[in-house]
């Protein structure tokens, strides 16, 4: 049985990217019922659409949805990021964003995997606020930070789970308690409570700012790492970074109950400086589908894909290259 995937290109690189994802999962033996959509700033310039209302309908028929990069140098900054992607998020549920950080090795640096757990249709991302006398003088703006107990809790207890399933079974909560002391006891309260369930797992808890030093410094002290919306946006940044940059970086938008296609996207944006000149990595993309395949059931497949994308030799070369490296290793 195909599993039906809604394929979302996107402006600049992502299609690219995109198109080598498909290859590598064709490759690798499963086989895809796909539905494309044209979508993101270039569709917004052409006619002004972003995301109807029937489009998610549709997409409510899905397995998931693999989606490229969104984001044109001509829309302004903010009408696709929060018509689109946010959307997609708050509307499809998709609470938890996974971002696994894998590295091997080196002369100068151990080995480090973690993955961050990022909340991801709460917080400031919530949209809470105004403004007050805009345009003068005495202007005041607010953006409020939404934490709901059903909100932090479902994603704590999914961080839980899954630090239960790895060998180290290790989780630290990242938050900033010393300030944010309303949704930082929420979180912390609920993290404590929800441990009592889980007596493997061994917990820890850092200031995000320490957070960003350990990370840089010592990423091996990490297993998984559950935090807030814009505390996780940032720290994967910092995470793509020290992990061998966002060419890497893979991302999964998961609405872990399955009552709505969970969605599938590196972390790195639509790059439009270097689109049709195979500089980009397809390796982000690539090892989000593989994200893509673990979650439909199709276990083994993906771990092939990122068995595949750790080998040096695959990453050398133009996009195609790559993605021709990946898919030739992934074949059964
Ligand atoms: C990400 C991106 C998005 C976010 C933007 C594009 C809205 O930075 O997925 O990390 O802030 O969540
Ligand atoms: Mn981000």
């Amino acid at each position: 049985m195909s599993h039906k995937i809604g394929i979302i290109g996107g402006d600049g690189i992502g299609p690219e990217v995109i198109n080598e994802g498909l290859k590598v999962i064709e490759a690798a033996g499963i086989s895809l019922d796909l539905h494309n959509y044209d979508l993101g700033g270039s569709r917004y310039i052409k006619d002004g659409t972003i995301l109807p209302d029937s489009i998610l309908q549709e997409w409510r028929n899905l397995d998931a949805l693999y989606l490229g990069a969104v984001g044109t140098p001509d829309v302004p900054p903010g009408v696709i990021e929060r018509g689109l992607l946010l959307k997609m998020r708050f509307e499809l549920d998709l609470y938890i964003n996974l971002r696994p950080f894998v590295k091997e090795a080196t002369e100068d640096s151990d080995a480090h995997n973690f993955t961050v757990i990022r909340e991801n249709t709460e917080g400031t991302y919530a949209g809470e606020g105004g403004f007050l006398r805009k345009d003068t003088s005495h202007e005041v703006a607010t953006q409020g930070s939404v934490n709901t107990r059903l909100g932090v809790e479902r994603c704590i207890r999914f961080a839980f789970e899954l630090a239960a399933e790895r060998e180290r079974k290790h989780l630290t909560l990242v938050h900033k308690t010393n300030v944010l002391t309303f949704s930082g006891d929420l979180w912390e309260r609920t993290f404590n409570e929800v441990s009592r369930e889980f007596p493997q797992i061994e917990t820890d808890y850092n200031h995000v700012d320490a957070a960003c030093i350990y990370m840089v410094q010592d990423p091996q002290r990490y297993d998984v790492i559950v935090t807030d919306n814009l505390f996780g946006d940032i720290l994967t940044d910092l995470g793509g970074a020290v992990s061998g940059g966002i060419g890497l970086a893979c991302s999964a938008n998961l609405n872990p109950e399955k009552t709505a296609p969970s969605m599938f996207e590196p972390v790195h944006g639509s790059a439009p400086d270097i689109v049709g000149t195979g500089q980009a990595n397809p390796t982000a993309a690539i090892l989000s589908g593989a994200l893509m395949l673990d979650f439909l059931g199709e276990r083994e497949a993906a771990k092939r894909i990122e068995h595949a994308c750790a080998q040096p030799s695959t990453q050398t070369g133009t996009t195609t290259e790559i993605g021709d490296a990946i898919a030739t290793l992934v074949t059964t």
